[in-house]
Protein backbone atom coordinates (compact mmCIF):
# COMPACT_ATOMS: atom_id res chain seq x y z
CA UNK A 1 0.00 0.00 0.00
CA UNK A 2 2.86 2.16 1.11
CA UNK A 3 4.88 1.51 -2.35
CA UNK A 4 1.57 1.96 -4.08
CA UNK A 5 1.12 5.52 -2.47
CA UNK A 6 5.09 6.44 -3.15
CA UNK A 7 4.74 5.55 -6.80
CA UNK A 8 1.40 7.50 -7.42
CA UNK A 9 3.61 10.65 -5.55
CA UNK A 10 6.26 10.02 -8.09
CA UNK A 11 4.06 10.10 -11.10
CA UNK A 12 2.78 13.39 -9.63
CA UNK A 13 6.45 14.98 -9.26
CA UNK A 14 7.14 13.38 -13.21
CA UNK A 15 4.06 15.17 -14.40
CA UNK A 16 4.36 18.29 -12.43
CA UNK A 17 7.83 18.58 -13.96
CA UNK A 18 7.02 18.17 -17.51
CA UNK A 19 4.23 20.92 -17.16
CA UNK A 20 6.69 22.93 -15.97
CA UNK A 21 9.31 21.89 -19.00
CA UNK A 22 6.17 22.48 -21.61
CA UNK A 23 5.03 25.95 -20.16
CA UNK A 24 8.78 26.79 -19.92
CA UNK A 25 8.87 25.26 -23.88
CA UNK A 26 6.07 27.17 -24.84
CA UNK A 27 7.11 30.50 -23.27
CA UNK A 28 10.94 30.37 -25.02
CA UNK A 29 9.00 29.50 -28.03
CA UNK A 30 7.09 32.44 -28.10
CA UNK A 31 9.97 34.45 -27.21
CA UNK A 32 12.06 33.07 -30.30
CA UNK A 33 8.83 34.28 -32.55
CA UNK A 34 9.02 37.18 -30.98
CA UNK A 35 12.28 37.91 -31.38
CA UNK A 36 12.87 36.60 -35.09
CA UNK A 37 9.57 39.19 -35.72
CA UNK A 38 11.57 41.52 -34.06
CA UNK A 39 14.47 41.33 -36.96
CA UNK A 40 11.58 41.56 -40.07
CA UNK A 41 11.22 44.83 -41.65
CA UNK A 42 7.70 44.36 -41.57
CA UNK A 43 8.21 44.81 -37.84
CA UNK A 44 11.65 47.63 -38.11
CA UNK A 45 8.98 49.79 -40.48
CA UNK A 46 5.84 49.46 -38.17
CA UNK A 47 8.31 50.81 -35.18
CA UNK A 48 8.75 53.74 -37.22
CA UNK A 49 5.40 54.69 -37.72
CA UNK A 50 4.37 52.62 -41.17
CA UNK A 51 1.32 50.75 -41.03
CA UNK A 52 1.79 46.85 -41.05
CA UNK A 53 0.14 47.12 -44.91
CA UNK A 54 2.76 49.46 -45.86
CA UNK A 55 5.68 47.48 -44.28
CA UNK A 56 4.20 44.31 -45.98
CA UNK A 57 3.95 46.63 -49.31
CA UNK A 58 7.96 47.94 -49.15
CA UNK A 59 9.18 44.84 -48.08
CA UNK A 60 7.51 42.85 -51.08
CA UNK A 61 9.38 45.53 -53.05
CA UNK A 62 12.33 46.47 -52.30
CA UNK A 63 15.19 44.60 -51.72
CA UNK A 64 16.97 45.37 -47.86
CA UNK A 65 19.50 48.08 -49.32
CA UNK A 66 16.74 50.36 -49.58
CA UNK A 67 14.59 48.78 -46.69
CA UNK A 68 17.41 50.39 -44.48
CA UNK A 69 17.90 53.40 -46.10
CA UNK A 70 14.04 54.08 -45.54
CA UNK A 71 14.73 53.05 -41.73
CA UNK A 72 17.08 55.81 -41.58
CA UNK A 73 14.86 58.41 -42.70
CA UNK A 74 11.53 59.42 -40.95
CA UNK A 75 8.16 58.14 -41.66
CA UNK A 76 7.16 58.82 -45.26
CA UNK A 77 4.37 58.58 -47.28
CA UNK A 78 6.41 59.15 -50.69
CA UNK A 79 7.93 55.69 -49.97
CA UNK A 80 4.49 54.05 -49.79
CA UNK A 81 3.14 55.97 -52.78
CA UNK A 82 5.53 55.06 -54.83
CA UNK A 83 6.14 51.41 -54.18
CA UNK A 84 1.99 51.39 -55.17
CA UNK A 85 2.62 52.69 -58.46
CA UNK A 86 2.12 50.45 -61.25
CA UNK A 87 5.41 50.62 -63.32
CA UNK A 88 7.42 51.08 -59.88
CA UNK A 89 11.03 49.60 -60.52
CA UNK A 90 12.86 48.21 -57.86
CA UNK A 91 16.03 48.98 -59.05
CA UNK A 92 15.45 52.97 -60.40
CA UNK A 93 14.40 53.16 -56.68
CA UNK A 94 16.96 55.78 -56.26
CA UNK A 95 16.44 57.85 -58.86
CA UNK A 96 12.48 58.35 -58.23
CA UNK A 97 13.74 59.59 -54.76
CA UNK A 98 15.97 62.00 -56.35
CA UNK A 99 13.57 63.63 -58.76
CA UNK A 100 10.95 63.89 -55.97
CA UNK A 101 13.11 65.58 -54.08
CA UNK A 102 13.83 68.43 -56.69
CA UNK A 103 10.20 68.23 -57.65
CA UNK A 104 7.93 67.68 -54.75
CA UNK A 105 4.64 69.05 -56.26
CA UNK A 106 4.89 66.15 -58.72
CA UNK A 107 2.45 63.26 -59.45
CA UNK A 108 4.01 59.70 -57.99
CA UNK A 109 3.12 58.79 -61.52
CA UNK A 110 4.73 61.11 -63.49
CA UNK A 111 7.83 60.63 -61.43
CA UNK A 112 8.03 56.98 -62.18
CA UNK A 113 7.02 57.56 -65.89
CA UNK A 114 9.88 60.28 -66.63
CA UNK A 115 12.22 58.19 -64.48
CA UNK A 116 11.50 54.92 -66.59
CA UNK A 117 11.84 56.58 -69.72
CA UNK A 118 15.31 58.35 -68.64
CA UNK A 119 13.58 61.80 -69.46
CA UNK A 120 15.13 62.76 -66.76
CA UNK A 121 18.44 62.61 -68.45
CA UNK A 122 19.19 65.16 -71.16
CA UNK A 123 18.62 63.81 -74.72
CA UNK A 124 21.29 62.09 -76.14
CA UNK A 125 23.13 62.12 -73.04
CA UNK A 126 23.39 58.57 -72.54
CA UNK A 127 24.15 56.68 -75.90
CA UNK A 128 23.30 53.26 -74.75
CA UNK A 129 23.77 50.37 -77.48
CA UNK A 130 20.06 48.86 -77.81
CA UNK A 131 19.60 44.98 -77.39
CA UNK A 132 19.69 43.34 -79.99
CA UNK A 133 18.46 40.38 -78.96
CA UNK A 134 14.85 41.95 -78.26
CA UNK A 135 14.11 41.10 -82.01
CA UNK A 136 10.73 43.36 -82.92
CA UNK A 137 10.93 44.89 -79.59
CA UNK A 138 14.18 46.52 -79.83
CA UNK A 139 14.19 50.20 -78.51
CA UNK A 140 15.48 52.91 -80.47
CA UNK A 141 15.01 56.30 -78.99
CA UNK A 142 17.15 59.56 -77.92
CA UNK A 143 19.11 57.03 -75.33
CA UNK A 144 19.34 53.45 -77.20
CA UNK A 145 21.22 53.59 -80.10
CA UNK A 146 22.00 51.47 -83.37
CA UNK A 147 25.19 50.70 -85.00
CA UNK A 148 26.04 53.04 -87.72
CA UNK A 149 26.57 49.87 -89.72
CA UNK A 150 22.84 48.27 -88.84
CA UNK A 151 21.25 47.28 -91.74
CA UNK A 152 18.38 44.34 -91.33
CA UNK A 153 19.02 41.42 -92.95
CA UNK A 154 15.30 40.78 -93.74
CA UNK A 155 14.29 43.68 -95.68
CA UNK A 156 11.49 43.66 -98.12
CA UNK A 157 10.33 46.40 -101.37
CA UNK A 158 7.38 47.43 -100.82
CA UNK A 159 4.69 47.35 -103.34
CA UNK A 160 4.21 50.60 -105.48
CA UNK A 161 0.58 50.25 -104.60
CA UNK A 162 1.38 51.42 -101.06
CA UNK A 163 4.20 53.31 -101.25
CA UNK A 164 5.45 56.29 -102.79
CA UNK A 165 8.25 56.57 -104.84
CA UNK A 166 10.09 53.88 -107.30
CA UNK A 167 10.20 50.53 -106.07
CA UNK A 168 12.95 49.45 -104.17
CA UNK A 169 12.98 53.04 -102.51
CA UNK A 170 10.91 51.93 -99.55
CA UNK A 171 11.67 49.24 -97.56
CA UNK A 172 10.99 47.16 -94.78
CA UNK A 173 11.43 44.37 -92.42
CA UNK A 174 9.15 41.44 -93.59
CA UNK A 175 7.58 40.67 -90.61
CA UNK A 176 6.03 44.52 -90.16
CA UNK A 177 5.77 44.30 -94.29
CA UNK A 178 3.59 40.99 -93.54
CA UNK A 179 1.50 42.44 -90.88
CA UNK A 180 0.80 46.37 -92.54
CA UNK A 181 -0.50 43.98 -95.53
CA UNK A 182 -2.75 42.70 -93.52
CA UNK A 183 -3.63 46.08 -91.88
CA UNK A 184 -4.17 47.71 -95.43
CA UNK A 185 -6.83 44.98 -96.14
CA UNK A 186 -8.67 46.12 -92.88
CA UNK A 187 -8.09 50.17 -93.15
CA UNK A 188 -9.23 49.12 -97.20
CA UNK A 189 -12.60 47.34 -95.95
CA UNK A 190 -13.32 50.25 -93.50
CA UNK A 191 -12.75 52.29 -96.71
CA UNK A 192 -9.52 53.81 -96.74
CA UNK A 193 -6.34 53.64 -99.04
CA UNK A 194 -2.94 53.71 -96.60
CA UNK A 195 -0.23 54.70 -98.25
CA UNK A 196 3.75 54.65 -96.87
CA UNK A 197 5.85 57.52 -97.47
CA UNK A 198 9.44 56.46 -95.35
CA UNK A 199 9.81 53.10 -93.85
CA UNK A 200 13.74 51.90 -93.51
CA UNK A 201 16.05 54.31 -93.32
CA UNK A 202 20.11 54.01 -93.33
CA UNK A 203 22.09 55.88 -90.73
CA UNK A 204 23.30 57.90 -93.78
CA UNK A 205 19.41 58.20 -94.62
CA UNK A 206 18.55 59.74 -90.94
CA UNK A 207 21.37 61.93 -91.42
CA UNK A 208 20.23 63.77 -94.12
CA UNK A 209 16.77 63.74 -93.25
CA UNK A 210 17.82 65.25 -90.38
CA UNK A 211 20.07 67.65 -91.66
CA UNK A 212 17.15 68.72 -93.96
CA UNK A 213 15.01 70.00 -91.19
CA UNK A 214 17.80 71.47 -89.34
CA UNK A 215 18.94 73.76 -92.44
CA UNK A 216 15.14 74.10 -93.35
CA UNK A 217 13.96 75.03 -89.93
CA UNK A 218 16.67 74.96 -87.14
CA UNK A 219 17.69 72.44 -84.85
CA UNK A 220 14.81 72.92 -82.22
CA UNK A 221 12.44 72.05 -84.66
CA UNK A 222 14.37 69.51 -86.42
CA UNK A 223 15.29 67.82 -82.60
CA UNK A 224 11.75 67.64 -81.82
CA UNK A 225 10.63 66.00 -85.15
CA UNK A 226 13.32 63.96 -86.36
CA UNK A 227 15.67 61.64 -84.72
CA UNK A 228 19.49 61.92 -84.95
CA UNK A 229 21.44 59.46 -86.95
CA UNK A 230 22.21 56.09 -85.18
CA UNK A 231 19.09 57.35 -82.98
CA UNK A 232 15.93 56.39 -85.73
CA UNK A 233 13.98 53.57 -85.52
CA UNK A 234 13.69 53.97 -88.88
CA UNK A 235 16.84 52.06 -89.13
CA UNK A 236 15.31 49.07 -87.42
CA UNK A 237 13.03 48.95 -90.22
CA UNK A 238 10.10 48.25 -88.20
CA UNK A 239 8.98 51.93 -88.24
CA UNK A 240 6.41 53.31 -91.07
CA UNK A 241 5.47 56.68 -92.08
CA UNK A 242 1.86 55.95 -92.93
CA UNK A 243 -0.97 58.15 -94.34
CA UNK A 244 -3.73 57.72 -96.95
CA UNK A 245 -3.88 58.05 -100.65
CA UNK A 246 -5.53 61.08 -100.44
CA UNK A 247 -3.86 62.98 -97.34
CA UNK A 248 -0.19 63.01 -97.21
CA UNK A 249 0.16 66.23 -95.33
CA UNK A 250 2.01 66.41 -92.15
CA UNK A 251 -0.35 69.38 -91.02
CA UNK A 252 -3.75 68.16 -91.56
CA UNK A 253 -3.60 64.47 -91.65
CA UNK A 254 -4.02 64.21 -87.83
CA UNK A 255 -7.37 65.43 -87.95
CA UNK A 256 -8.41 62.88 -90.91
CA UNK A 257 -10.83 60.13 -90.51
CA UNK A 258 -7.68 57.18 -91.33
CA UNK A 259 -5.48 58.94 -88.90
CA UNK A 260 -7.94 57.93 -86.19
CA UNK A 261 -8.82 54.43 -87.88
CA UNK A 262 -5.08 53.87 -87.41
CA UNK A 263 -4.62 54.94 -84.38
CA UNK A 264 -7.40 52.76 -83.00
CA UNK A 265 -6.78 49.74 -84.94
CA UNK A 266 -2.99 49.36 -85.59
CA UNK A 267 -2.12 47.67 -82.56
CA UNK A 268 -4.59 44.35 -83.46
CA UNK A 269 -1.83 44.15 -86.36
CA UNK A 270 1.05 45.09 -84.23
CA UNK A 271 1.47 47.98 -84.49
CA UNK A 272 1.64 51.27 -82.37
CA UNK A 273 0.91 54.83 -82.66
CA UNK A 274 4.76 55.57 -81.57
CA UNK A 275 4.82 59.56 -80.42
CA UNK A 276 1.58 60.00 -79.74
CA UNK A 277 -0.03 63.76 -78.66
CA UNK A 278 -0.12 63.18 -75.02
CA UNK A 279 3.18 62.12 -74.46
CA UNK A 280 5.67 63.84 -76.04
CA UNK A 281 7.33 64.65 -72.66
CA UNK A 282 7.98 60.68 -72.53
CA UNK A 283 8.79 60.02 -75.82
CA UNK A 284 10.89 63.36 -76.59
CA UNK A 285 9.01 63.53 -80.25
CA UNK A 286 6.03 65.72 -80.91
CA UNK A 287 2.81 64.20 -82.13
CA UNK A 288 3.42 62.22 -85.67
CA UNK A 289 0.13 60.86 -86.63
CA UNK A 290 1.75 58.94 -89.70
CA UNK A 291 4.71 56.92 -87.28
CA UNK A 292 3.93 53.40 -86.66
CA UNK A 293 5.95 50.88 -85.14
CA UNK A 294 5.65 47.23 -85.22
CA UNK A 295 5.84 45.85 -82.03
CA UNK A 296 4.46 42.22 -82.51
CA UNK A 297 0.85 41.82 -81.52
CA UNK A 298 0.88 41.10 -77.82
CA UNK A 299 3.02 44.46 -77.08
CA UNK A 300 0.94 46.46 -79.43
CA UNK A 301 -2.33 45.32 -77.38
CA UNK A 302 -0.75 46.27 -73.72
CA UNK A 303 0.28 49.53 -75.19
CA UNK A 304 -3.17 50.48 -76.69
CA UNK A 305 -4.84 48.98 -73.54
CA UNK A 306 -3.13 50.55 -71.19
CA UNK A 307 -2.02 53.74 -73.24
CA UNK A 308 1.63 53.86 -72.29
CA UNK A 309 4.50 54.53 -74.47
CA UNK A 310 6.90 52.12 -75.76
CA UNK A 311 9.49 53.58 -73.38
CA UNK A 312 7.08 52.64 -70.36
CA UNK A 313 6.79 49.36 -71.70
CA UNK A 314 10.33 48.45 -72.50
CA UNK A 315 11.58 49.65 -68.85
CA UNK A 316 8.98 47.65 -66.99
CA UNK A 317 8.82 44.37 -69.21
CA UNK A 318 11.67 44.16 -71.57
CA UNK A 319 14.45 45.73 -69.80
CA UNK A 320 15.80 43.25 -67.58
N1 LIG B 1 10.52 61.02 -87.03
C1 LIG B 1 11.16 60.05 -86.20
C2 LIG B 1 11.24 60.53 -84.81
C3 LIG B 1 12.53 59.71 -86.70
O1 LIG B 1 13.16 60.55 -87.32
O2 LIG B 1 12.97 58.62 -86.42
ZN1 LIG C 1 8.62 58.11 -88.94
Amino acid sequence: MKKKVKVKKQVYYILIVIVILAIGAFYGYQKYQEYLYHQTYEYKLSTIGYSIEEAKLLEEKLPAEKLEFILNEKRSDIFVNLAQEKYFIAKEFDNYYAYYLKHKKMEIKDIVSIINCKVDQEYYSLALPTDMSKEEAIIVNKYYTLKEDYIPDDLVNVSMDYAWGNYGDIRVRKIAYDNFLDMWQAASQAGYYLMINSAFRTYQEQEIVFNNYKDSYGEDYALSIAAKPGYSEHQTGLALDIFSKTNSNRKTFKDSEVAKWLADNAYKFGFILRYPSDKVDLTGYDYEAWHFRYVGPEIAKYIYENDITFEEYYAYFLDK
